[in-house]
């Protein structure tokens, strides 16, 4: 197990560059599942999740490849219909196989993803819709086992939240399936709409109808790509937070800032002296901030996946903020800890009062999964002294060496064995 080791109260400064979207990337490496031959996916950050999926994919037979930032994915011959467990078991994402695996080959078997820190996790919306276009779903011995011997059929398919995760199985599997399927409450988050890109490109007939409707007109065959995906917003707002609350002066580039609307419309709430353009946004030294009210809502509000970062900042905010989190049950695992720094936070169920603080102190905290773990680095970069975070495998789930690309901003960051 490793820990980063930060000195805080050091203002950072220069320039940093986003990686890819891993919750881009993940939904993606699956749909190369549909098809035969060689697709390359591009901006593909290395991160442990994304390792995860390349080798649960590898399990089924496919060959994948990676050269810089590119995975060059050939699923010619697929060979097994079965994630391995104990692979499966520790990604989540791993679920997104049953789509694509269902429309090609009519059968696939999957361990049922486990809960997580941040909450349960249930996966109905997905096997609810799946049976919808046809496919017949046993849940037994913690595995999923899908078949659809007569392959999938299209239908209406309303989801009762717009789940991110089953609105892409849903497209995955929809677009090989005979007929029109149309997803309504479906999610519109940026991944979402890379996915539908992505599938497009190979073919798929997929027109979005507003922000909460997709229709999908299943077509016989799909084709290999080259697809570059797009920028992580989550890792760019929590850059951005980074630079805040450092009161440094930091240029974050390669954003979409149509992406980030929400998170920066909030920030310029709270006061802090930001220069947005389109791919970049400048942080101006010498932040101060206001206190803040958020409330957590799908894709286009406020991002549950940035919540744990503002937390933090709000923190060291002049005055009291409330924070409701309505996407995840328990995404406060950040909060007993930035409390051992001296925080000053009350949660009620989903809601979190924090009265900012004038400083934290640096002491020894644990990481319980990736946002919530990035959250605690940008506490330890803003605080009084030395703060060592533990469990840091959470946060190279999601970025990639993070505390080599900080350091180059001045953080003063390392990595070392537990
Ligand atoms: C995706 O997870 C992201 N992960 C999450 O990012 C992100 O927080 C989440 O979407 C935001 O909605 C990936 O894209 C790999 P959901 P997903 O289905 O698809 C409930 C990170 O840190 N729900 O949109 O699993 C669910 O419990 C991760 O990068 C059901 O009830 O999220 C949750 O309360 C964390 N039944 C809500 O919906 C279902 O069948 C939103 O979940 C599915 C979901």
């Amino acid at each position: 197990m490793e820990k980063f080791i930060i000195q805080g109260g050091v203002p950072l400064k220069g320039k940093i560059r986003v990686q890819g979207a891993k919750n881009s990337a993940l939904p993606l490496m699956a749909g190369c599942l549909l098809t035969k031959g060689s697709s390359r996916l591009k901006n593909i950050p290395r991160l442990t999740d994304i390792t995860a999926m390349a080798e649960v994919l590898e399990k089924l037979g496919a060959e994948v490849k990676r050269e810089d930032a590119v995975l060059e994915i050939n699923t010619e011959k697929l060979s097994c219909h079965e994630a391995p467990y104990d692979l499966a078991k520790r990604l989540r994402a791993s679920i997104l196989i049953l789509g694509p695996m269902l429309a090609r080959f009519g059968y696939v078997r999957v361990p049922l993803p486990g809960g997580c820190n941040i909450g349960t996790r249930p996966v109905n919306l997905h096997l609810e819709g799946l049976k919808k276009l046809g496919a017949e779903i046993e849940t037994k011995n913690g595995y999923i086992e899908a078949h659809a011997k007569k392959g999938l059929k299209g239908n209406n398919i309303s989801l009762n939240l717009p789940s991110v995760g089953a609105t892409e199985n849903l497209l995955l599997a929809a677009s090989l399936a005979k007929g029109i399927t149309l997803i309504n409450n479906a999610s519109c988050s940026p991944e979402v709409i890379d996915l539908i890109n992505f599938l497009k490109k190979m073919g798929a007939k997929i027109e979005r109808i507003g922000d909460k409707l997709i229709k999908v007109e299943g077509v016989k065959e799909l084709y290999p790509v080259i697809y570059s995906i797009i920028p992580d917003r989550i890792e760019a707002g929590t850059f951005i937070i980074a630079g805040i609350i450092t009161r440094g002066e930091v240029t974050i580039e390669g954003i979409r800032a149509d992406h980030l609307k929400t998170p920066l419309a909030k920030l310029r709430e709270m006061g802090v002296n930001i220069e947005v353009s389109d791919n970049e946004v400048k942080i101006k030294k010498e932040n101060v901030w206001k206190p803040i009210k958020i409330k957590t809502l799908p894709y286009p509000g406020f991002p549950t996946d940035i919540q744990p970062q503002i937390t933090t900042l709000a923190c060291l905010a002049q005055g009291v903020s409330v924070i409701v989190e309505t996407i995840f049950k328990n995404r406060f695992t950040h909060i007993s800890e930035l409390r051992k720094m001296g925080a000053d936070i009350e949660r009620k169920k989903d809601v979190v009062l924090i009265k900012g603080a004038s400083f934290l102190q640096g002491t020894s905290i644990v990481a319980s999964d990736i946002r919530g773990g990035t959250a605690l680095i940008l506490a330890g970069l803003a605080a009084k002294g030395v703060t060592e975070v533990h469990n840091i495998y959470h946060i190279d789930r999601g970025h990639e060496r993070i505390e080599e690309r900080l350091s180059k901003l001045g953080a003063n960051i390392f990595r070392m064995k537990e």
